[in-house]
């Protein structure tokens, strides 16, 4: 949430700046700014709302100078207008801050006593003047920003510029993510690598309690007590591609439309093709990045009695589908929690468990918290992460990677269905470990793995119906999601797409509380999204439906094949291809996107950029 950048060199630091802002605009769309020195003095230029609203007012601006910072903001504190857009300005300095200072009531008044002219609502403008007042005193940036960082409370990465040291730009992070980019005679700070990764692909991640001090060609890095320390220098694998729209109207579009190549990729590491044999790719962190010998992979997840899973959103939602998926393959115990629940209650972890976290950002705060707690607590901890070295990926003992590519649009989409293919393979060798599942089962359900893709690609034809259906759709009052079973979190996962694309109000239930409560909303002005393939409760969803059909409910339902059953109580019928059980939710997610895609496009919201909401919620 926020996305601060920093640059200096001899490029153009407004063009940079403004070019890492486009790629950080999925952190947080309130307001944007940038500060640069102009011939030793601060020149901001801010603006309300988009980044676009931004760019007008730096398309009639000239700057001279070479070094600057930026900001595209998720308010927290304060309205999204321009006085509480960052950089903030306090005498000679400037800064921008990701995070949220919580003590900031305290250091207000503390300042107010002290004749302090505040001039926004921002917990982050109160840290400018604490710097300030430290310049004043005589202190560098970096001096300053030591002693101001122990009486600040909560999380922040910030990124400060001084008129007395224009030749330096300073970082610090203490919770939300920080890289250090560098390049040859010019160096960026930024809050993800994404936002540099058209200039360099040398970057070094800060960790929590680690300030960054960049010239033009030298860096240094020091830790709280003031110590120098050197850090390892990664050579990111990333495309600058990945980040670009490819001619779709929408990264969300594009993303959707990836999936059947991102599946392809998520699970291919994993799979023996030769032998039609799984073959799990798991890194530890003891094994240098490599993954480990599946016999050293064997003797270490064996041992595993009880599994928890923890995320956020859409990822929480995978995990769940994950819980049916392991303890139906694997027999084994698995609890699936919000990380904002998880970490702030006292969960008995026994032995023997292990911890998976999912994260497609891997900064996630809860679920990041969640980890540190879980290992506090002696817990062996696995991750799956789309960020490659982001917090969450770092931090954990097993790591798994999703493989999709940057994730642009807000809503998740791509990152959902390469985690449920993960889980599935996990499963598969979780039965296999635990000799639950037969050889000739675990081949089983690699063939149907191994044909997930391309059932995908077939589902997206389903593309140009919702475009046509949206318009029609848009018009409900709401929409209840139902399922059972597996297919139970996807229901919840379709109503979440639609609330916070096309703020509609969508809830998703498990089919068989219908009864129990929200069949008293149920009128013709109440669309009922039904995913109810083939599978050992069909009849029972089947029942439920009639039960809506009863009561005027508009249905439209996601089923196997051709099913005139469904057909008859359905206004509209949506049709997957055979599968196995457990894949369902990847196949019936799919529609589910697409019509929240649509809907919200039909409405003419931004989809991409969802109001209220950002892609890496790195506060609390
Ligand atoms: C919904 C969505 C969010 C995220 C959630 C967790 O479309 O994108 O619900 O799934 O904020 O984010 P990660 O997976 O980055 O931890």
């Amino acid at each position: 949430m926020c996305g601060i950048i920093g640059y200096y060199g001899s490029r153009d630091p407004k063009q940079v700046i403004y070019d890492g802002l486009k790629k950080l605009e999925y952190r947080g769309y309130d307001s944007a700014g940038i500060a640069i020195l102009d011939n030793g003095k601060l020149k901001r230029v801010r603006s309300a709302g988009k980044l676009i609203h931004l760019k007008e007012k730096l398309d009639n601006e000239k700057f001279t100078g070479n070094i600057g910072i930026g900001h595209t903001r998720w308010a927290t504190h304060g309205v999204p207008n321009e006085s509480n857009a960052h950089p903030h300005a306090v005498g000679k300095i400037s800064l921008v801050h990701n995070g949220i200072i919580e003590n900031y009531q305290e250091i207000k008044e503390y300042l107010l006593k002290e004749g302090a002219k505040i001039t926004s609502d921002t917990d982050s403008e109160l840290v400018a003047h604490l710097i300030s007042r430290e310049i004043e005193k005589g202190s560098t940036l970096k001096e300053a920003l030591s002693t101001v960082i122990p009486k600040l409370e909560g999380a922040y990465s910030i990124a400060a510029l001084s008129e007395n040291e224009p030749d330096t730009l300073v970082a610090v992070k203490n919770g939300p993510p920080l890289v250090l980019g560098l390049g040859k005679d010019e160096c960026f700070v930024a809050s993800d690598a994404q936002a540099i990764i058209t200039y360099t692909n040398k970057v070094i991640f800060i960790d929590d309690h680690e300030i960054v001090v960049a010239k033009k060609d030298k860096y240094q890095i020091y830790d709280m007590k003031g110590s120098a320390i050197s850090k390892k220098i990664t050579e990111l694998d990333m495309s600058p591609d990945a980040i670009e729209k490819q001619g779709y109207p929408h990264f969300m579009k594009k993303e959707i439309y990836e999936q059947p190549r991102v599946v392809a990729a998520a699970m291919s590491p994993h799979i023996d093709v030769a032998n039609l044999k799984i073959s799990l790719q798991v890194v530890s962190s003891d094994s240098n990045g490599e993954a480990l010998k599946q016999d050293e992979l064997y003797s270490q997840l064996k041992h595993f009695e009880r599994v928890f899973i923890v995320a956020c959103g859409t990822s929480f939602y995978a995990g769940l589908t994950g819980e049916y998926i392991l303890e139906a393959m694997a027999g084994i115990p698995v609890e699936v929690e919000f990380a904002s629940e998880f970490r702030y209650r006292k969960p008995v972890i026994p032995k023997n468990s292990l911890v998976i976290v999912i994260s497609q950002s891997g900064e996630t705060a809860d679920t990041l918290a969640s980890l540190r707690m879980a290992k506090e607590k002696g817990a062996k901890t696995l991750s799956i992460c789309n960020a490659k070295n982001s917090s969450i990926d770092r931090e954990a003992f097993f790591k798994m990677y999703m493989k999709a590519d940057a994730e642009i649009g807000v809503a998740s989409t791509k990152a959902l269905t390469a985690t449920l293919a993960l889980l599935n393979l996990l499963g598969v060798y979780l039965g296999r470990v635990n000799e639950t599942l037969t050889r000739d089962e675990e081949k089983s359900y690699l063939r149907s793995l191994q044909a997930l893709p391309s059932e995908i690609e077939k589902v997206l034809a389903y593309d140009s119906f919702f475009d046509e259906a949206a318009l029609t759709l848009k018009d409900y009052k709401g929409f209840l999601y139902m399922g059972r079973g597996v297919n139970y979190p996807m229901a919840m996962e379709g109503a979440l797409k639609l609330k916070e694309l096309a703020y509609m109000h969508a809830e998703g239930y498990a089919a068989g509380e219908m009864k129990h409560g929200p069949i008293a909303l149920i009128d013709d002005r109440m669309a009922v999204v039904v995913v109810a393939p083939t599978d050992d409760v069909y009849e029972k969803t089947v029942s439920n439906l009639e039960e809506v059909r009863a009561r005027g409910g508009q249905i439209i339902a996601i089923g196997t094949g051709h099913n005139e059953r469904l057909k008859s109580l359905a206004k509209h019928y949506l049709s997957l291809p055979k599968t196995s059980w457990n894949l369902n939710p990847v196949l019936s997610v799919i529609p589910l996107q697409l019509m929240a895609y649509h809907v919200a496009d039909r409405l003419g919201f931004d989809v991409d950029q969802p109001r209220n909401l950002a892609k890496s919620v790195t506060v609390e």
